[in-house]
């Protein structure tokens, strides 16, 4: 299987303790985003990356459901002599959507095209891109949600009737061009599927989410990088990994990589729980994976709010983040733990967060509460 990509894309101790407040609020904010789902990797961890990824279905750990349903349908496409269905992944970012991607390609012996909505500004980005596919293969846009109108209308006849429409001229003397498109997948990955209008989310034939990872599936993922990059690693220091990655493989490797340098500098190599704790300490990652953000916006939700609810621009100004990254990197994984809910008038703290961070008590009048909290 051929990657093509038409812009940089890269997929990608000790025992438990309570977060303080004042411990996390005098920590500086971490410059380096360790725990954003997003790709951030040098050039270098890119290719690395590369690597390690896995090849096929058997090594790709986790999602079991995903992999069942995409496995059926690369038989019967197979079994038909047809191409896959368009196919629609959602979820978090760093959960496997590129990941898995290849892997189909690799599956279906097809080309794999790379690019992201942003690099689609403009109709002919998209046309270009149609018009060097061979019958089978696979384009996978990233971000698809953030495709302009005016792109995604090119991509309706595309994936509908395998024509790609163009207009020559302008004004009155405007035509309208058709060229016949080999049949071919599209893949459309997104951390916001209810930011797709319903002609483009309704064109695929399959539509899947990937869900946050479980502990073991991380150990297991931990382990086989390390293995891959020769680090030495104990059971338990794997454990203590996966614990703090936010269920997202992309970040358990981006964590290795960097508990790995401590081990080497501060212990003697290994990375032992004691070492992936202290080590992850360090880097301002807390016992259940928060980083600095998570805390300030958990804090400013209890602090300043009692507990909320706050609408998620105060929240971003709070944090100093844009409210589209705590929405789409932040927010999915504190639901996702409890610690905060989305309710109709913005977002509460939980008990849960309370009691993480190190607060007393709930101070919520329960008649504040909605319903299913009180
Ligand atoms: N590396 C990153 N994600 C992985 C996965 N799901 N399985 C195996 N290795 C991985």
């Amino acid at each position: 299987m051929a990657i093509v990509s038409s812009h940089h894309l890269q997929p990608a101790d000790q025992p438990p303790e309570k977060a303080s407040p004042e411990k996390a609020s005098k920590t500086a904010k971490s410059t380096e985003p360790l725990l954003q789902g997003t790709t951030l990797d040098t050039e270098e961890q890119g290719s690395q990356e590369e690597t390690l990824r896995p090849q096929s279905m058997d090594e790709y750990i986790g999602q079991k459901d995903l992999k069942d349903v995409l496995s059926i349908a690369i038989q019967a496409a197979q079994s038909r002599g047809e191409c896959l269905d368009h196919l629609l992944f959602y979820g978090p970012p760093g959960l496997g959507k590129t990941t898995i991607s290849q892997i189909l390609a690799q599956a279906m012996g097809v080309k794999l095209h790379l690019t992201s909505a942003p690099a689609l500004s403009s109709p002919k980005d998209i046309a270009g891109l149609l018009v060097n596919i061979k019958p089978g293969d696979l384009l996978f846009i990233d971000e698809i949600h953030r495709l302009p109108r005016v792109s995604e209308e090119i991509l309706y006849p595309a994936m509908e009737d395998f024509r790609l429409d163009i207009t020559i001229g302008k004004g009155r003397s405007a035509r309208i061009t058709s060229i016949a498109l080999p049949r071919f997948t599209l893949v459309g990955a997104t951390t916001k599927i209810g930011a797709l209008t319903s002609p483009l989310r309704d064109r695929f034939g399959l539509v899947q989410r990937l869900r946050f990872y479980e502990l073991d599936e991380l150990e297991a993922i931990v382990t086989r990088t390390a293995r891959l990059l020769e680090i030495a690693i104990e059971p338990m220091g794997a454990n203590e990994l996966a614990r703090r990655s936010r269920g997202t493989p992309r970040i358990a490797n981006r964590l290795l990589r960097r508990v790995r340098d401590y081990a080497q500098v501060k212990a003697e190599g290994t990375i032992t729980q004691t070492v992936a704790a202290k080590a992850l300490e360090l880097f301002n990652v807390d016992p259940m994976g928060l980083d600095w953000t998570d805390r300030k916006l958990l804090q400013t939700l209890i602090e300043n709010y009692g507990g909320g609810p706050v609408g998620l621009d105060t929240l971003a100004a709070a944090t100093g983040e844009d409210s589209q990254t705590l929405e789409e990197v932040y927010e999915p994984y504190l639901l996702q733990i409890g610690y905060l809910q989305r309710t109709p008038r913005g977002r509460m703290a939980t008990a849960s967060a309370y009691q993480h961070l190190g607060y007393q008590a709930l101070q919520i009048p329960s008649e504040q509460l909605p319903l299913d909290m009180r």
